[in-house]
């Protein structure tokens, strides 16, 4: 409904070209992007497989929490801009753009939020923190792309960047299967090995701690 009035004109242009109104939405486009569309999905994928490799150590958490507090941080801003720039066309409405958004940001604040009631990693309840923490995690990356491409719709840039963006997509659902299969090789081999160790040292192996944790926060 409207789509066509306000592209005008517009539709094809490249990033960073055209009227003020453009650079705008191109803005908007751009910092969404790269928050909600790269940095989340980048930052999901050094909390799931990086905690793998033991050399590592806790420095996955560290990764995992600087890439998701500044793609939070880039993505309200480009959010925001997003709900300006939507006042600021008034009669003009992307209805499932803007629900989505909102909804995105809503859930995203929520998940951050509930950060500051994590329990420690050996208590009863962190096993549903989990949970909930990995449910919204994978929302908000489903939901911000799906909006990312709905986006594009909407700007319609020139044809390389939704191709870019629908590679740097593909190069990372080929990165986490690859290393969602090395993860499971990796941890099947481990569970593997502290049984036999159980076997030989007793119940809960000579250390007391049955199977290493690797670096879990
Ligand atoms: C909105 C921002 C965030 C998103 C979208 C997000 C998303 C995720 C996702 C998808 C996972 C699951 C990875 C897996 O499959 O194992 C995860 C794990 C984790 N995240 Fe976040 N995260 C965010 C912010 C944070 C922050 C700021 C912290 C810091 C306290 C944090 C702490 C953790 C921890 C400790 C885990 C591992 C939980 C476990 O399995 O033991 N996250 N996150
Ligand atoms: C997950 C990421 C995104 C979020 C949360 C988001 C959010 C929003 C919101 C809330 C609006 C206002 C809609 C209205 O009031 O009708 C909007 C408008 C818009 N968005 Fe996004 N957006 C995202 C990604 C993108 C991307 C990647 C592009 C372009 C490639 C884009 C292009 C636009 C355009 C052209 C408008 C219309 C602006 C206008 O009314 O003049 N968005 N966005």
């Amino acid at each position: 409904m409207g789509t066509l009035n306000v592209l005008s004109g517009q539709s094809g242009s490249a990033i960073g070209a055209g009227s003020t109104k453009t650079k705008k939405r191109n803005i908007h486009g751009i910092l969404n992007a790269i928050s909600w569309g790269i940095m989340m999905p980048l930052g999901a994928i050094m909390a799931r497989y990086v905690r793998v490799f033991e050399s590592v150590g806790p420095a996955w958490f560290y990764l995992h929490v600087t890439c998701q507090t500044s793609a939070y941080i880039i993505g309200v801003a480009g959010w925001a801009t997003g709900i300006r720039l939507g006042s600021q066309s008034p009669g003009i409405q992307f209805t499932s753009h803007r629900i989505i958004g909102i909804i995105l940001f809503c859930v995203a604040t929520l998940q951050v939020i509930a950060l500051l009631v994590r329990p420690k990693k050996d208590h009863k309840f962190r096993i549903y923190w989990n949970i909930y923490h990995h449910s919204l995690g994978y929302g908000i990356i489903i939901l911000g792309i799906i909006d990312i491409f709905k986006g594009f719709n909407i700007l319609q840039p020139e044809k390389k960047w939704k191709r870019s963006y629908s590679g740097i997509i593909i190069v990372f659902a080929i990165v986490a299967l690859v290393l969602e299969a090395y993860t499971w090789f990796v941890v099947l081999k481990r569970k593997k090995a502290a049984k036999s160790e159980k076997m030989t040292n007793g119940r809960n192996g000579h250390n007391g701690y049955g199977l290493a944790t690797n670096g879990r926060v």
